[in-house]
């Protein structure tokens, strides 16, 4: 017993206070350090994202390119990591492999494992940014047998990313603008989203003091679950269930019955009780990759008619049940080239960013203090041990 607020699932608890993001669920609003989300997407560039998610503000130019060459100086990977890998089955999910590889970084880099110092702080930061999409992309390598490939620093974060997961050795990769372009606004609408579980996860693990590449490996697991960003795989793996537009009824249905486990993924969101914004630049950039890329997906016109015939249904207009960012985004990354198995990977990547920037506020603040919520004691009262064999 005790007297404590009970609140599962924390949907009343303000667990910190943060300038990073603002979220107004009711009218659909998402600024990062002010600006909106759609500015961010369409104008801005990951980079900056992440600069301002660490550092407060827009960077100026000669800001930018000293944090571009920064991150740029961090992207390798020791070297001893490669065995790493090949001690993972083939067909291991790649997010069990970034939990593990992540996590060994602080076997790697001692000096940044002192949090006292801020300086370590922020070059821990920068190598998580820097190295998680080497991490990624060999992930990914390790999966369909192909070599690892070294990150090319002449490249764009995001033109490094995809050069080191679909480039191999014998050819010259060249970078797709149109790639580049989608893959860099997916990356700015995953990076950060206040105090989801996740988010939450890498504050909590970080709130004993514990290492920083530790903490987000601990984000990383929590991001794996269907509800938070497994949804992303879990939603395209569902559209190509669905197949046809005509089956899409049979769905709606499944997805009211309130004895069938079945949801609509990628659909619903515990704060957006309105279109998520997110939702509408990843429709927008799904409909221009698909035209520029000349693919035509069947599952596109599922997704668009799903989304048409549920806006409209009164369980989901009641319930506020809208498309979150994780409805059209694996739509973009199917015509990319990615298995549905990266794209929590992918998200993983870009929220590592808001995972880091959180993590420095946290460590930051003065009134910053072990995470350590109480309970309601539902168990038995105080009672006498029996030997087991009088039980
Ligand atoms: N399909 C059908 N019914 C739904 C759905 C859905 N996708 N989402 C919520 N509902 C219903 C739910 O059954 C409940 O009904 P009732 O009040 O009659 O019991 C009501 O709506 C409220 O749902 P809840 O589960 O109590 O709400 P929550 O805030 O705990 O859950 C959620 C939010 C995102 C986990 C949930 O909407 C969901 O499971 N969605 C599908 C998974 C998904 O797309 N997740 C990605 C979230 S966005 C990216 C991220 O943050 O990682």
């Amino acid at each position: 017993t005790g007297a404590f607020t009970y609140d599962p699932g924390f949907t009343s608890t303000a667990s910190c206070e943060s300038g990073l993001t603002y979220i107004d669920g009711d009218q659909g609003v998402l600024l990062h350090r002010g600006y909106p989300i759609d500015q961010l997407a369409e104008q801005s560039s990951f980079m900056e994202v992440a600069y301002l998610l660490l550092n407060g503000e827009l960077p100026t130019k000669a800001e930018l390119e000293k944090f571009d060459s920064t991150i740029t100086r961090h992207t390798m990977l020791h070297e001893q990591l490669a065995t790493f890998y090949r001690g993972f089955r083939r067909d291991a999910h790649p997010m069990a492999i970034m939990c593990g590889v992540v996590g060994a970084l602080s076997a790697f880099y001692h000096d940044s494992t002192d949090i006292t110092d801020p300086r370590q702080r922020m070059i821990a930061s920068h190598r998580l940014i820097a190295k998680m999409p080497t991490i990624a992309a060999m992930a990914y390598k390790y999966s369909v047998g192909q070599p690892f490939l070294y990150p090319d620093n002449s490249l764009s974060y995001t033109g490094n990313f995809l050069r080191m997961t679909f480039g191999v050795p014998a050819e010259n990769y060249v970078v797709d603008p149109v790639v580049e372009d989608a893959m860099d606004k997916i990356f700015i609408l995953h990076a950060d989203h206040e105090q989801n579980a996740s988010t939450s996860t890498v504050r909590l693990a970080g709130s004993s003091g514990a290492n920083p590449f530790a903490c987000i490996a601990a984000g990383i697991a929590c991001l794996w679950g269907p509800a938070h960003g497994g949804a992303n795989e879990a939603a395209l793996n569902m559209l190509r269930e669905i197949g046809t537009v005509d089956r899409i009824p049979e769905y709606i249905a499944r997805a009211k019955n309130k004895d069938d486990p079945f949801r609509l993924m990628g659909f619903g969101h515990r704060v957006y009780k309105n279109y998520d914004p997110r939702a509408k630049v990843m429709q927008k950039t799904a409909n221009e990759v698909l035209d520029k890329l000349g693919v035509t997906d069947p599952i596109f016109d599922v997704a668009r008619e799903l989304e048409q015939i549920a806006l409209k249904d009164d369980y989901f207009v009641s319930k506020k049940l809208y498309p979150n960012v994780d409805f059209y985004s694996g739509v973009i990354l199917s015509a990319i080239g990615f298995p549905t198995t990266m794209f929590t990977v992918l998200f993983a990547l870009a929220r590592t960013t808001g995972w880091v920037a959180q993590w420095n506020e946290m460590i930051s603040d003065p009134e910053q203090k072990i995470g350590r919520p109480r309970q309601l004691y539902t168990g038995p009262a105080q009672r006498d041990y029996v030997a087991v064999d009088r039980r």
